[in-house]
């Protein structure tokens, strides 16, 4: 049997930290279960929903529930432990930044009897039959690009103010920068294709929505002072990203428009600036992790 997901990770954190388990035992996440089965499961839930009015942290509200495969491959959407769900004063004050990653490949097709998210490894032979050109269903791009944002230190920090993906068909994601994103590809497809069917993704346990998807234009949903900053290697602005950083300064939110897809340029008309960052055509994942790079480096993250 699959150990539940918020097991593993409770134990380690108790062994850390003596005090959670006295906290996590009134959650009636308690080893053994008893505290658990002396309340009613509305009592249990009413205690949760206190403590996150309390503004408790993301560590104490990790997704519950059990690391299982839907059909069609995916997991629950869970929170990132130790990630704060809801910034303090003090966070809210510091600058941050907001990425967008444009044309990213999220096709829905059926090969045989399963529908799910096309890419160019397992759906070759469907696609060329099909007529299309394997090359350009690439959602592995976007899962890499995902990982890096969501993984740098730059957002551990808190500093990720939003994240959105405008897919090659249009429609906008709303990712939220606290989810866990599933490490596996296989994994990633199968979160991707429920998005795309239900529009959107609660966490597990709770009922804010970690992925969803939203109206277009995606400047609507961009602060008033956003400077935003269009990546290509084929522009003819050839900068040095610290530089270009440091001139533009912090009153500023910094909002990065990188492209998820292989081939072809961003046409973000709506970017104020448009700059090319190295020599060489990148990856998008390490373009994003030059950017996420430099910005640690100018607000001394470690
Ligand atoms: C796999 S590349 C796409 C390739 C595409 N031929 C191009 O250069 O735009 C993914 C994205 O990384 C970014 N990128 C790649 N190399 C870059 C560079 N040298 N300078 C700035 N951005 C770059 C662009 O946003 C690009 O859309």
């Amino acid at each position: 049997m699959v150990r539940p997901y918020a097991a593993k990770w409770l134990k380690k954190r108790r062994k850390r930290d003596p005090s959670a388990a006295a906290s996590d035992a009134e959650d009636g996440k308690g080893g053994n279960g008893e505290d658990a089965e002396d309340q009613t499961e509305e009592e249990v839930e009413e205690k949760k929903r206190k403590k996150k009015q309390e503004g408790e942290r993301g560590a104490g509200v990790v997704a519950e529930g059990r690391e299982e495969e839907s059909p069609n491959g995916s997991l629950p959407a869970h929170v990132l432990p130790g990630l704060p769900l809801e910034k303090t004063p003090d966070e809210e004050a510091k600058p941050g930044v907001i990425f967008i990653l444009e044309k990213a490949s999220l096709n829905v097709g059926k090969v045989g009897k399963k529908e799910n998210i096309l890419n160019a490894d397992d759906h070759a032979n469907y696609l060329r039959k099909q007529c299309r050109d394997p090359a350009e269903f690439r959602p592995d791009i976007l899962h890499q690009a995902m990982l890096a944002i969501l993984d740098s230190p730059l957002n551990k920090a808190g500093r990720l103010q939003g994240l959105y993906v405008k897919s090659d068909d249009g429609e906008l994601i709303d990712v939220k920068p606290h989810v866990r994103l599933p490490r596996t590809f296989k994994r990633f497809c199968g979160l991707m294709y429920q998005l795309k069917c239900k529009k959107n993704i609660h966490a597990t346990g709770n009922r804010e929505k970690l992925f969803r998807m939203i109206k277009n234009p995606v400047t609507q949903h961009l602060p008033v002072n956003s400077r935003k900053i269009g990546f290509s290697y084929s522009s003819d602005k050839l900068v040095h990203l610290r530089d270009y950083v440091a001139a533009v300064g912090d009153d500023a939110t910094l909002v990065f428009v990188v492209g998820a897809m292989a081939h072809g340029k961003i046409d973000a008309d709506y970017t104020d600036d448009c700059i090319s960052v190295s020599n060489y055509p990148l990856s998008a994942a390490c373009c994003i992790a030059r950017i996420c790079n430099v910005l640690e480096q100018r607000w001394n993250i470690l």
